[in-house]
């Protein structure tokens, strides 16, 4: 199939692009580059030994999508593209509404124009909020603490309202838990801007003597150890798992959480990291950041049932391949 990757040159478009390719399928990548870069897509080649399709145009900009649509025969379309923030969100929510939710309606319009019924989209476990662990896909959605929580949440809304009125649309909507490492070739993975606050590339960035120590944000926290407990996800499962969707697709909306299943503190990845590369994380235990959860993880049932895929890389090998990206990128990648 002709795939449309919107955000495909990002963390996981990029990863889910390299999958795409190695089942056979085609990719037409659209990014403005707001958080990635255009090399990326050499490197997508230099995995793949496939060609890609590259648009560098922002999806809010109606005229532009159309061309894209008018010049492609698309099978299906896989909407990564989004601002993904959570603090940055609060400080900036016009930005992250318009980009997020315009995006997606522009994206969705055209799909519809040109008959294109096959939808894949990023969705968060963030929109489960404070439910009780593990999370499944037909627990009630609580308010989350942030816009970029609440876009997903009306971006889902969106899609369920689309499918309703189009019986023809299918619709996946994929609910990531917390994606980590790389690619194994080191070609490819997570390089956020600036100091990172997601725990994995800070822990990379320590190990790699970017930053000196790590800040654990509460050991009060009711879990094994006080610490937070999250479900971690190799990237390429996560990727693997979108071609598993993109496979499965059928009529109407259908929600899927990927994740392992499987919780891990904040502590016990900190060992596993030191474990697996043998490099010393040094950290300290400081207050609560607002908004976190105590814990959060899968149910990852409904994946496994319905779209016949699940996990296989454990915390060791997503710890390997992070840090095998990280060294191997310099500080300007
Ligand atoms: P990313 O920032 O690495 O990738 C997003 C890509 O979209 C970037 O390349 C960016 O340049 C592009 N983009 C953003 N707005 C655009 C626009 N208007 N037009 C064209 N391109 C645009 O992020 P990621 O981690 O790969 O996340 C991908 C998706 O998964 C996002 O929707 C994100 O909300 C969702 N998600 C991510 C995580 C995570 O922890 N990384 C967890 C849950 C859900
Ligand atoms: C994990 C754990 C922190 C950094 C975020 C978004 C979520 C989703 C995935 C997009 C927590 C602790 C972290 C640090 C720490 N993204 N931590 N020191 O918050 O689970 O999820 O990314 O949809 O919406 O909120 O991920 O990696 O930031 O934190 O102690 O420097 O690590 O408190 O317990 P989170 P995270």
């Amino acid at each position: 199939m002709n795939i449309l990757v919107s955000g495909g040159l990002g963390y996981i478009g990029s990863h889910t692009c390299v999958a795409l390719l190695e089942a056979g399928h085609s990719v037409i990548i659209v990014d403005n580059l707001s958080n990635s870069k255009k090399e990326t897509a050499e490197k997508i080649i230099n995995i793949t030994n496939k060609q890609v399709i590259f648009y560098e145009v922002d999806l809010t900009d109606d005229k532009a999508v159309s061309m894209i649509f008018d010049n492609h025969k698309i099978d299906g379309v896989i909407h990564f593209a989004a601002l993904k923030a959570v603090g940055e969100s609060i400080k900036k929510p016009i930005e992250y509404y318009y980009n997020n939710l315009v995006s997606t309606m522009v994206l969705v319009k055209y799909c519809l124009k040109y008959n294109v019924n096959k939808f894949v989209f990023s969705s968060s476990a963030t929109v489960y909020g404070e439910n009780r662990v593990p999370f499944n896909e037909l627990m009630e959605l609580f308010p989350t603490t942030n816009p970029y929580g609440e876009t997903k949440v009306m971006s889902e809304r969106i899609l369920k309202d689309v499918a309703q009125a189009n019986p023809m649309f299918s619709v996946s909507i994929l609910r990531y838990f917390n994606p980590v490492g790389a690619h194994e070739s080191g070609l490819i993975g997570e390089s956020p801007n600036g100091i990172p606050n997601n725990l994995m590339p800070y822990i990379t960035q320590v190990a790699k003597g970017k930053l000196k120590k790590l800040k654990v944000f509460g050991d009060n926290y009711p879990t094994v150890d006080g610490t937070g407990v999250r479900d971690f996800i190799h990237v390429v499962d996560l990727a693997e798992g979108h071609v598993a969707a993109l496979n499965n697709l059928k009529k109407g909306v259908h929600i899927y959480n990927l994740g392992t299943g499987k919780g891990t503190s904040v502590l016990e990845l900190i060992n596993a990291f030191e474990e697996a590369n043998g490099i010393k994380i040094p950290y300290e235990v400081v207050d609560r950041r607002p908004g976190d959860i105590a814990e959060c993880y899968a149910d990852v049932t409904k994946a496994y049932q319905e779209l016949g895929w699940r996990a296989s890389r454990d915390i060791f090998r997503m710890c390997k391949d992070a840090w095998n990206f990280e060294k191997n990128n310099s500080l300007d990648y």
